[in-house]
């Protein structure tokens, strides 16, 4: 299949694609790929674990998806060296296009130098339709695009321009830039083309009405929102736990340090408005109650890529106990999101060859705001993926 990666010199991309080369020529094994577990063993009869890569990027377009890696690599050596040498070749043959940052906030300034379409003074209908080139010239049948750009800030919600699609398209036409954000361009050009999209980050992507509606008219597949790997993942795995023993959470205090681009970014309280919005609110759909809660981001550089949640969490019990427990999590953030990449591309591309269309809800588990569902339990999660896959294998 042929993945179309938005933010294709990122981290979490660059990752995605060198596991991706590293496991197609032998070199290592499937661990941390969902998709390579018994119960999913059917999916190799769709969607065989074989990739291509394109994207699109607005930084280091003069160079390739090696340097990108290269220059992850050299920070955090996250992974052995020979892995990357080994791919250097595939990797080099993969150059990214020039994308949009339209309304992407200030944390994308800390970038330095970046290139966009709107910099070429088009307009927001030619903006759109260079994206929608781009993935025309690459797609084929078996494609799917996978949004891993950073985090963008809230979007302006505009019932007008978003409620609708002849709304969004109305949008378009008449310049109205200021209502859109890039993650809509890209979701809209690839729904509009019939390319399932997933939606790894925080950011608006396919959420919007508008977007929804053109997915069903088009009968394509979509998922999102915002990869759960990390802090979020354990979180919404332990909390039921409390409920299963009806034990009453009082508060959760979570505290994430990360370095990195990604952290830079999210330093940025526009930025980092989307990102702590969809970390709160898990705790709340799990257990059915909102207990206290912090929440906080902080950027902290010489971590690079390794992010580290410090969690507290209050609780009561029997004849009205308080207790307490702590737990640290310090995980490399690229190579817990990579291999997901790879299991949400793959089961987007099976769900459109079963006729899947619109928002995917079963695929819940891998996100931290899933759409379209209040099930947040890691556990029921998992066993509504399961159940889908095997009603349509
Ligand atoms: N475990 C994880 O790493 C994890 C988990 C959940 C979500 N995410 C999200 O995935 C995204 C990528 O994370 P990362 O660590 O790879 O970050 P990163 O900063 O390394 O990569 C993001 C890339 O996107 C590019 N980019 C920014 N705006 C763009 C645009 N409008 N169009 C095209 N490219 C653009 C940047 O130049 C950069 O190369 C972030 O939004 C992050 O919040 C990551």
């Amino acid at each position: 299949m042929k993945i179309w990666l938005v933010g294709m010199y990122g981290i979490v991309a660059s990752t995605a694609i060198t596991g991706a080369m590293a496991i197609q020529k032998g070199l290592v094994d499937k661990t941390g790929v969902v998709t390579s577990m018994e119960e999913f063993k059917e999916i190799e009869k769709y969607v065989p674990f074989s990739f291509q890569f394109g994207g699109h990027e607005i930084r280091l377009l003069e160079g390739t998806s090696y340097d990108a890696a290269l220059y992850h690599w050299k920070e955090l050596r996250h992974y052995p060296r020979e892995i990357l040498d080994s791919v250097k070749e595939d990797l080099k043959k993969i150059k990214a296009k020039k994308g949009t940052a339209l309304n992407c906030g200030s944390g994308i300034d800390e970038f330095g130098k970046i290139s966009t379409l709107e910099q070429e003074g088009l307009k927001l209908s030619e903006i759109v339709e260079r994206v929608v080139e781009d993935l025309r010239k690459f797609k084929d049948e078996d494609t799917v695009v996978i949004n891993v750009a950073s985090t963008e800030p809230v979007a302006k919600y505009s019932e007008e321009y978003h409620g609708s699609l002849e709304g969004f398209e109305r949008m378009i036409d008449e310049d109205k830039r200021e209502y859109i954000t890039a993650s809509m361009i890209y979701a809209y050009a690839a729904l509009k083309l019939g390319i399932p999209y997933g939606n790894f980050t925080p950011s608006a992507g396919s959420s919007i009405p508008a977007l929804k509606e053109l997915a069903i008219k088009n009968n394509v597949p979509h998922a999102g929102n915002d990869g759960k790997t990390g802090e979020t993942l354990v979180k919404t795995t332990l909390a039921p736990m409390f409920s299963y023993r009806k034990l009453k959470v009082l508060g959760w205090m979570s505290y994430n340090i990360l370095g990195d681009y990604d952290g830079m970014v999210l330093n940025h309280q526009d930025n980092k408005e989307s990102k702590v919005i969809s970390k709160d609110s898990t705790l709340e759909k799990t257990l059915g109650y909102s207990p206290y809660t912090i929440t906080d981001i902080k950027f902290f550089p010489s971590l690079y890529d390794n992010k580290i949640a410090f969690d507290f969490i209050h609780f009561q019990g029997f004849l009205g106990r308080k207790m307490k427990m702590y737990f640290t999590w310090d995980g490399i953030d690229a190579i817990l999101a990579a291999p997901l990449v790879l299991d949400i591309a793959r089961l987007l591309l099976f769900a459109k060859k079963k006729g899947v269309k619109g928002v995917v809800k079963e695929m819940a588990f891998f996100f931290k705001s899933p759409m379209e569902t209040d099930v947040m339990n890691t556990h029921l999660q998992y066993s509504n993926l399961v159940s889908w896959f095997k009603s349509l294998a």
